[in-house]
């Protein structure tokens, strides 16, 4: 099956370190995969509504961010999260478009969680603090995310920088950015699932509702 990366930009600002580190990576891609990319800023998501409970989830009108965004995200093989580190997890524009997911699951004929099973999903982010560690939430996030919907999960690319451009300093992380996708991307497993074997997945509890 031919790759198609879906970038999906989570600053709030243009042209900051996030996306520079995540051009970086993806200039490696093999010219045959296809990427696109989107703007969260630029494609604003109205607040998420929380129906599970009341009735299903309508599909969007043509034309609309969601219906954009819904279509773009059903045609990725690869879904790249380039989010800045927003006190220590992913950006708001970033948080809202996976909320968006738990509509999306719930959506009458588009069988998201059967869809994205088994696609990809990686992470970039850009943080000012100069241990990583404090990206864990962010992370967390991500790998999570991807395991509640029976994804792979290839990691995230992390850069330091404050001000746009200071991510190009960071010769480590433009180092890492040169394999990144050629990395390794498991299936995401909930820590306590990794005494369960591939192909027998425990899924109690990951049932509940999202
Ligand atoms: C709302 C906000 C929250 C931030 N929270 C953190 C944080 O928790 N940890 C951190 O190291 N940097 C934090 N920063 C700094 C950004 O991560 C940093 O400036 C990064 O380079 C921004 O990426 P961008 O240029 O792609 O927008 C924050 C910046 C903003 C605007």
């Amino acid at each position: 099956m031919s790759r198609h990366f879906l970038f999906l930009l989570g600053s709030s600002r243009p042209d900051g370190n996030t996306e520079l580190l995540a051009r970086r990576a993806a200039e490696q891609l093999p010219a045959d995969v296809e990427q696109r990319w989107l703007s969260l800023a630029e494609h604003p998501l109205p607040d998420f509504v929380d129906l599970r409970r009341d009735s299903d989830h309508v599909h969007p009108a043509a034309g609309s961010n969601p219906a954009l965004l819904l279509d773009a995200t059903l045609a990725a093989t690869d879904i790249v999260i380039a989010s800045p580190l927003y006190w220590y997890s992913v950006s708001g524009l970033t948080k809202r478009y996976l909320d968006y997911w738990s509509g999306w699951l719930r959506m009458p004929g588009v069988d998201f969680k059967a869809r994205m099973a088994g696609r990809t999903l990686w992470g970039v982010t850009a943080l000012a603090h100069e241990e990583e560690e404090v990206a864990d939430p962010l992370i967390g996030t991500l790998h999570h995310s991807a395991a509640y919907l029976g994804m792979r999960f290839g990691g995230v690319l992390l850069g330091n920088g404050s001000k746009p451009g200071d991510v190009l300093k960071d010769t480590a992380a433009l180092a890492q950015a040169k394999t990144f996708f050629a990395g390794e991307a498991p299936l995401a497993r909930y820590p306590y699932e990794k005494q369960v074997t591939d192909g027998a997945r425990d899924t109690q509890g990951v049932a509940a509702a999202r």
